[in-house]
């Protein structure tokens, strides 16, 4: 399979509009050596030709101009996803469903039924679409059970329920129930390679360290290195595992773990702009570099 990275950034993008941090300072006087990240998605296509999208982010516009195999334009209007999978129902990972309203047909989107209940409510994207051509919703179960998408072939997908926060406007806000956030092992019935995805990953369960231990490579959640990196800041009062996100750096943080894994390759996604690792000349970055894990960048391609 191809995985194509169309957006490593965590929500706000890097460098955030309105943000003055010490690294989106640094990208715009170009005082830092980093690059800039569009908010959180990938594509995954086993065939080269059918492509599954894994979250739709704000800035799905340039992410789709950015990889023309997305456009292969063979009718009037075409494009080459065939499916979206939404981990959760955040608004860096599902805002970009309304730029897609120009399609011809339903979308077939793959979520959750929590993610399904939040985006039909509090963040009314599915009825919005029904005014265009609307979505077509499949349920992606948490039970662990594996399935398949016609529209993927070649693919097999497991969903894992993780730890992790549910938006401001879902009614399990401050109580989270399974399927507010999902992992998802992806696997190649050819090669018989998989992948692990988390952007969104708050806490370290037996099920999940096992999905992440046999995997072939890793693209887990790069939010922050420290766990109170925005309250330092001055940027939020919220840790990161209010936000239900796991640090790198801290005791029983990611790092440690990542580094007791023998089997897969390992990169880190949905790096907030906050997070000093986006500075490639900088000693966590070295750490991380040291510890043999890769931090994604818009565009990287991975082959499994
Ligand atoms: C998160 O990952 O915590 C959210 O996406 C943050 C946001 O985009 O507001
Ligand atoms: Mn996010
Ligand atoms: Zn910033």
């Amino acid at each position: 399979m191809r995985i194509r990275i169309l957006g490593s950034a965590a929500g706000g993008g890097f460098p955030q509009w309105n943000c003055n941090c010490g690294n989106c300072r640094g990208i715009r006087e170009g005082s830092i050596q980093a690059k800039p990240r569009t908010q959180s998605s990938i594509a995954i296509s086993a065939n080269d030709t059918d492509w599954t999208l894994f979250n739709a982010s704000p800035d799905i516009r340039a992410q789709l101009e950015s990889f023309p195999e997305l456009q292969p334009a063979r009718r009037e209007r075409d494009t080459a996803i065939r499916a979206i999978l939404l981990v959760d129902a955040q608004i860096d990972h599902t805002t970009g469903l309304l730029l897609l309203r120009e399609h011809t047909e339903p979308w077939e989107v793959y979520c959750t039924a929590p993610v399904k209940e939040d985006l039909s409510n509090g963040f009314p994207i599915f009825p919005i679409l029904s005014h265009f051509r609307g979505v077509h919703w499949h349920e992606v179960r948490t039970d662990g059970t594996s399935f398949a998408m016609p529209h993927a072939p070649g693919l097999t997908f497991t969903a894992v329920p993780l730890k992790s926060e549910a938006p401001p406007y879902s009614p399990h806000r401050h109580s989270t129930v399974p399927g507010d956030n999902i992992g998802v092992r992806i696997s190649d019935s050819n090669t018989g390679k998989s992948l692990f995805y988390a952007p969104g990953l708050g806490h370290l369960d037996g099920q999940t360290i096992e999905h992440m231990a046999h995997a072939d490579c890793l693209l887990v959640d790069g939010t922050l290195w420290t766990d109170d990196e925005m309250i330092r800041g001055g940027f939020s009062e919220r840790r990161g595992a209010e936000m239900g996100h796991l640090d790198q750096s801290g005791t029983g943080g990611i790092l440690e773990l990542l580094k007791k894994l023998d089997r897969p390759r390992k990169v880190l996604i949905h790096i907030n702009n906050t997070n000093p690792i986006l500075d490639e000349a900088s000693p966590q970055r070295r750490v991380l570099r040291e510890a043999g894990v890769e931090v994604a960048e818009d565009g990287m391609e991975i082959q499994l």
